[in-house]
């Protein structure tokens, strides 16, 4: 099967030395390219900028924003089998990118976003049969209530959510935990565990 995978942080340009961004490592995304390859399938992965090696086997495509984002999944979702959207994609960019380096004034300093496309949500609307769309939700609270909000809102086949909010695990470490909730309404618990170990799960249930 082919698998399109994104993973990491988007950025959102201010000016030429300056955007807005996450604290996404990238591990979660890089870790479901590996163990989809390692399943034997094809797999393309856009990420965002990490400090992560781009995975041997894998067609890896770097973007910075979630604009660049958003091109490069729509190129590659038309055939994708399974598209998992690992990503932490900017919700919202500034209105305008200065073209020179933005002065300081004394004063505040206000600077209008604006969002970005919901790429999960148009996938969603623009599903073919046979296709499966899987999520992730970062939250700090009612995380099993949102994350089903999110799989219904979009259209998806599963959600993997995680809790955000405890410290040592989620963003940025080496572990995660996980509860994959289906749209006919099957839950898995991945208890805590390395984020390899947690991908090779997940890729299990989904190949
Ligand atoms: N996502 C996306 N495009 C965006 C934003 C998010 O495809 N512009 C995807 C992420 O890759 C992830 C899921 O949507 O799979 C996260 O859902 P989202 O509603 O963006 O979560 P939050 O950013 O936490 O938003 P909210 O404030 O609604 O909780």
């Amino acid at each position: 099967m082919k698998f399109l995978i994104s993973a990491g942080p988007t950025r959102e340009k201010i000016d030429p030395v300056r955007f807005l961004t996450n604290r996404s490592s990238g591990k979660m995304g890089y870790a479901l390219a590996e163990a989809a390859r390692d399943a034997g399938h094809e797999v393309v992965l856009v990420s965002g900028p990490v400090c992560l090696e781009p995975p041997p086997g894998v067609q890896t495509i770097l973007i910075e924003s979630a604009a660049e984002m958003a091109k490069a999944i729509k190129t590659h979702a038309e055939d994708a089998d399974v598209v998992i959207m690992a990503a932490a994609v900017a919700d919202y960019r500034p209105i305008m990118t200065y073209a020179d380096k933005m002065k300081k004034k004394d004063g505040n300093l206000i600077i209008e976003l604006e969002r970005t496309e919901d790429i999960l949500a148009s996938l969603g609307k623009t599903k073919r049969s046979g296709q499966r769309l899987v999520g992730f939700a970062a939250e700090t609270r009612d995380l099993i209530d949102y994350a089903q909000d999110k799989l219904q809102r979009k259209n998806l086949d599963w959600i993997v959510a995680n809790d955000v909010g405890k410290a040592g695990q989620g963003f940025a470490a080496d572990v995660n935990a996980a509860t994959m909730i289906s749209a006919e309404g099957v839950t898995v618990e991945l208890p805590l565990q390395d984020k390899k170990a947690l991908a090779a799960r997940i890729i299990a249930i989904l190949g």
